[in-house]
């Protein structure tokens, strides 16, 4: 099954507001990653899957944000986020089809999402040279990797596409798309649970 379908059937199952409450301590880290030099002066965000909305509503919410804007392929998950919000933007965009976008964005960020594409190495490589600004910074979090053993069932448990790479590959991809100051971290780790891996670099 495509990603997309499993997420707008997810809308009609109500299990978008469980990914806000499971996802949120990991969100509130990889914010935490940005830093300050970007926050401190009026910046644009963009939300790579947004999902409901949840994320591009909140940083909305800071002085410095100047735009808040969320893409998402899963139609339903769009008509959400525009009913819950009329301040930020959200359009109807499949991730893996990006170059006719070409907007520009101070700070990239993607939680739960890069495994679904097609391409994530392609995708990663169009965001840095065409997408993210110059001096900005591009965070994603990936609960679905080799080491984080207890993931690799979700393929066959969801019958969903998804890729699965490991930590040094994910960074890897950071490095080559020409990011500097690429950092690797893990959150939220607990027993086999190794937590989300979280991927941070700047321009
Ligand atoms: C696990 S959810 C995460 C949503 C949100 N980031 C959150 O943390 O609540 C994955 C999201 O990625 C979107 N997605 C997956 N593949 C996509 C694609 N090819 N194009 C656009 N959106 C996609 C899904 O529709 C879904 O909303």
């Amino acid at each position: 099954m495509k990603a997309i379908n499993l997420f707008n059937k997810w809308v009609d199952l109500g299990k978008d507001e469980g990914m806000v409450t499971n996802h949120s301590p990991s969100v509130d880290y990889m914010l935490n990653s940005v830093s300050d030099s970007i926050v401190n002066r009026p910046f644009s965000f963009l939300d790579i899957g947004c999902g409901n909305g949840w994320v591009v509503r909140k940083i909305s919410k800071i002085k410095n944000c100047t735009l808040s804007l969320g893409i998402d392929g899963a139609k339903k998950m769009i008509d959400k986020a525009i009913s819950l919000d009329n301040k930020s933007k959200y359009l109807h965009l499949n991730i893996n089809n990006l170059n006719h976008f070409t907007s520009k964005f101070d700070v990239v960020f993607s939680m739960e999402v890069f495994y679904y594409l097609d391409h994530p190495y392609s995708t990663i490589d169009y965001i840095v040279s065409s997408i993210l600004k110059d001096n900005g910074c591009f965070v994603i979090g990936v609960d679905h990797y080799l080491e984080n053993t207890p993931s690799l069932s979700w393929k066959t448990d969801l019958d969903v596409h998804m890729c699965t790479f490991s930590i040094e590959e994910w960074k890897s991809f950071f490095h080559k798309s020409g990011l500097k100051n690429v950092k690797a971290s893990q959150y939220g780790a607990k027993n086999d649970w190794k937590g989300t891996l979280v991927i941070y670099g700047e321009k």
